[in-house]
């Protein structure tokens, strides 16, 4: 699939998501798109491209780019980062807050809601350290179609053994027919809201803690650096940015550096590091 149509579907959805397609994608469009061609009832994939260059009307275009996201997640993903922040970045920031009794995480491009869930469980499994604490998470996705899967907190068989443990299982769900609903205790620190990257973040408020994982190595050189300039200012200075296994600022921001000793865990630039508690 290649001409005008394509390359109009490509600059808009860069546009609009920061996903960068190119030419050898054309298979990914092909199959992201019949259902969408199919439910518009149109002949097929390039009628629906020529259709959206005729006449990008909002829905058809929001429908398009939300079949082209990637919405892979899973509780826990990766591990490491979560032992990261259980075993060293909340124990220094508990530290650190234990005057303002308050942390704030941001949770960028949370997809079906595993990642900010998962946050959740390892704040509340550590609470007894943070007595009368005010602990929120924001969890942002640029698509609501799957941010009400994550408002929802109903998971299938499939999706609860993927990452977590029977005992977290056990604690933290409960059975609902043939799926599994997350614990209001974890659902009321997480709160989801539509954003897009690409649109700033300075209306978020400030952060301790950011994970944004999996979703910049779908973005270009220019508008992976914009998006990290934009989670540094809203970022505190002795705070913490998390991004994902295939991903790195080096050779992209000057935003963040890499915390010393730990893949995947970024510090703002030119950061004192805090004294360990642990
Ligand atoms: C692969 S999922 C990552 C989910 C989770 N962070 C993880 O690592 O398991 C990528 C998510 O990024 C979202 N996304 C893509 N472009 C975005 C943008 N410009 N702004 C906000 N979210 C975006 C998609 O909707 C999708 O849910």
């Amino acid at each position: 699939m290649t001409g005008p149509d394509f390359d109009y579907f490509c600059q808009l959805i860069r546009n609009r998501s920061g996903l960068v397609l190119t030419p050898e994608k054309a298979y990914l469009v092909s199959s992201r798109l019949t259902p969408v061609a199919r439910a518009e009832g149109l002949s097929g994939v390039p009628e629906l491209l020529a259709k959206l260059r005729a006449n990008p009307v909002d829905s058809l275009v929001t429908r398009c780019v939300e079949a082209m996201a990637t919405h892979e997640s899973f509780f826990f993903r990766d591990g490491g980062p979560f032992e990261q922040l259980a075993n060293q970045v909340l124990p220094e920031l508990i530290e650190a807050r234990k005057s303002v009794k308050s942390l704030r995480i941001l949770c960028a491009a949370c997809s079906s809601g595993q990642e900010p869930y998962s946050i959740a469980m390892l704040l509340q499994e550590m609470s007894a350290r943070m007595p009368g604490w005010r602990l929120e998470i924001l969890a942002t996705d640029m698509s609501e179609a799957i941010l009400r899967k994550a408002r929802s907190g109903l998971y299938s068989d499939f999706e609860v053994r993927r990452g977590l443990t029977e005992e977290r299982l056990k604690r933290w769900f409960t059975p609902e027919g043939a799926c599994w609903r997350v614990s209001p205790t974890l659902q009321q620190i997480v709160t989801f809201r539509s954003h897009n990257l690409l649109h700033g973040s300075a209306g978020l408020g400030g952060f301790d803690i950011i994970f944004c994982r999996n979703v910049l190595i779908y973005f270009d050189v220019d508008q992976k650096r914009r998006v990290l300039g934009e989670l540094r200012r809203v970022l505190t200075d002795d705070g913490y940015l998390f991004l994902g296994s295939a991903e790195t600022v080096i050779g992209v921001s000057n935003a963040f550096e890499l915390s010393p000793g730990a893949r995947g865990l970024y510090r703002p630039s030119g950061a004192q590091p805090l004294s360990r508690t642990a």
